[in-house]
This record gives C-alpha cells, structure tokens and sequence, in this order.
C-alpha cells in the first residue's frame, strides 16, 4: 500500500456536523460499495481512517460523506480542509459492501444510519442494481430531518428510476413530516417500513445491505432473522451483508 496525494476541490457543508469532501487524485480503481483509507499528517503523524467512496467508479473526482465526532482524532480536521488543500488517500480500496458479492433477488434493501448512506450513494449511480433488481428501496435514519443529506441528488435518481427507486427516511429524535418516527430496527417489526416502502421482506425476494451504526446492524439484523432472513456468506449464501462504520 501507499499513498497517493489529492488535492480538496470543495468542501460541501451540510449542517455544523456533516460536511462532503470533492477530491482530485491519480486515479483509483475500487468497486461501488468500497471504502479506502484517507489520512492527513497530526504533528508529524499520519491519521488514517477508512471512508466510503460517494462517487461511482467511473467519476475521477472521488467524494467522501462524514460527520465531525467531537474530539476525534481526524474528522474535525477533515471537516476544515478547504479547496486546494493536501488530502492523502491510500492506494487500495477494499470491502465486501458490493453488489458483486450480493445474490440475485427482486427487492433490494438499503439500509443506513448517518454517512452510512455513502456507500448507497455510490452503489445507485452504477448500472448495476437497476439490471439486477426489480425494486430498490433506500432508507436513511438520521436524529433530526436536516441531516438528510444528498436529497438532491437521490431526487435526480428517482427521475431517472422512477418506480424502481423508493427512498424512505427516519427522523429519530424530532417529528418531521415526510420521515418515519424512531429507528429501523423497529419498524421493520412493527411493519411500518415495508408500508412505507411498498415492499416486502422476504427471504424468497429480499436482498438486504446494512451500513453505518454497529448497534443498528446488529437490531436489525435480529428483526430480519425473525423474518426468516440470514447473514450472507460466501459459503453459505443468505441475505443480509452489513458494514459497521466503527
Ligand atoms: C469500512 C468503514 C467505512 C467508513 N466510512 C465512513 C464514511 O463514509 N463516512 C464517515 O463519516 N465515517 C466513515 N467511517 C468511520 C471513519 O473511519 C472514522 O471512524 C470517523 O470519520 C471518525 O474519525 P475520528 O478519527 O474523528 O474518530 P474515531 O476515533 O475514528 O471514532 C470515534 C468514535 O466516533 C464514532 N463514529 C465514528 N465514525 C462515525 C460515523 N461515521 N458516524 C457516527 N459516529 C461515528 C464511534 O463511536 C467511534 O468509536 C468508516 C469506517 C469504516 C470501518
Ligand atoms: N447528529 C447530531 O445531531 C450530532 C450533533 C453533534 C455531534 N454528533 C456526533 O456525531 C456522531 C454521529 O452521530 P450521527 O447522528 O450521525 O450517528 P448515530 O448516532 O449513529 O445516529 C444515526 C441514527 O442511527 C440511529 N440509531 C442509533 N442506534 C441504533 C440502533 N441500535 N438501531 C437502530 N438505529 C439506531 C439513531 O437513532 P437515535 O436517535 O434513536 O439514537 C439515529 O437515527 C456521534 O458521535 C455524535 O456524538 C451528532
């Protein structure tokens, strides 16, 4: 592995906590769904931390989504790259969040929290789900309807997509109108998800992708097991693939 050296063409703030990076760098060749290594040099150390791609794998300008933890060692700094500005960016994209790895279904469900949508986001903008799928419904759960983020550029996919593409949203901690209240987990027990997105989970038609909170994956993991629908391996094909974030 090493690293190649980008360069920030802009830095797209969403609210105080979110923000997206737009970087130019020698070319990458990952998959969508992939994640890479991105760092930038702390008091003589380098700080690396894995990041999903939002750009599909043909756009040579690379995009990162993220939120600022308080007190982290490198999102806060990210957050205040600004145009022109040195990011590093490391030679190899890895991850197994990838349609390649997913079985063949009608329905499938993209499930995330937060900048957990990244990877989603890369995924849409590939041919591939739209050959592979009859339906593809997308859910975002954030805590307040403002972290919303990229409406705009789902509400272009859904032009494009038309039926094929339902995007579902929660806001957990305020009521928002438009957004399921609470948390994923929860909806898809009570049903109010499957109303919402006009789509079944099935273990006959379901193909399930999970990315973000690692206690969301793990609740929803359990409210799709008692659907009857199981973690994905290689060996021993189900269908749930998850990435947790931390
Ligand atoms: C495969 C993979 C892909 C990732 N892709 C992204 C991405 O596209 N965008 C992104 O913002 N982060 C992503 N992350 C998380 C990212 O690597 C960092 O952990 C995050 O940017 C915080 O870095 P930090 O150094 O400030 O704090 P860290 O020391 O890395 O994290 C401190 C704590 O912050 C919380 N945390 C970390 N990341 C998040 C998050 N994304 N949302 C909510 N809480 C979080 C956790 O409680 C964690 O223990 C990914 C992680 C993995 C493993
Ligand atoms: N988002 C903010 O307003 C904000 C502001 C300042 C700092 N931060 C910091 O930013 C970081 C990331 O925050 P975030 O809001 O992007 O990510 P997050 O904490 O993972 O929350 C995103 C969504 O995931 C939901 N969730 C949490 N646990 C779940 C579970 N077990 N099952 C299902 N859903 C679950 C949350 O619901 P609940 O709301 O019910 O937990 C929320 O809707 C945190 O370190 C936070 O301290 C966030």
């Amino acid at each position: 592995m090493s690293w190649l050296t980008g360069r920030i063409v802009e830095n797209r703030v969403w609210t105080d906590t979110l923000f997206s990076l737009r970087v130019e760098s020698p070319a990458l060749a990952f998959q969508a769904g992939q994640f890479v290594r991105i760092a930038l040099d702390v008091e003589g150390e380098r700080v690396a931390r894995a990041f999903s791609f939002v750009n599909p794998p043909e756009d040579p300008v690379l995009e990162f989504y993220g939120v600022i933890v308080p007190g982290g060692p490198l999102s806060p700094r990210l957050a205040r790259l600004r145009a022109g500005d040195a990011l590093y960016v490391a030679s190899n994209p890895a991850g197994f969040l990838v349609l390649r790895e997913v079985p063949d279904a009608r329905t499938l469900w993209l499930l995330s929290t937060g900048t957990g949508i990244a990877p989603f986001l890369s995924i849409l903008r590939t041919e591939a789900p739209w050959q592979r799928f009859r339906e593809v419904v997308l859910v975002h759960a954030v805590r307040h309807a403002r972290e919303l983020a990229y409406r705009d550029m789902i509400s272009a996919l859904q032009e494009q997509r038309g039926p094929a593409l339902r995007y579902v949203t929660f806001a957990s901690r305020e009521a928002a109108p438009g957004s399921l209240a609470g948390r994923i987990p929860a909806a898809i027990g009570d049903g109010r998800l499957e109303a919402a997105a006009g789509a079944r989970f099935s273990a006959e038609t379901s193909q399930v992708l999970l990315c973000g909170n690692p206690d969301m994956l793990k609740d929803a993991g359990a409210a799709l097991a008692a659907r009857g629908l199981r973690k994905h391996r290689r060996r021993a094909p189900g269908h749930v693939t998850t990435e947790s974030f931390w």
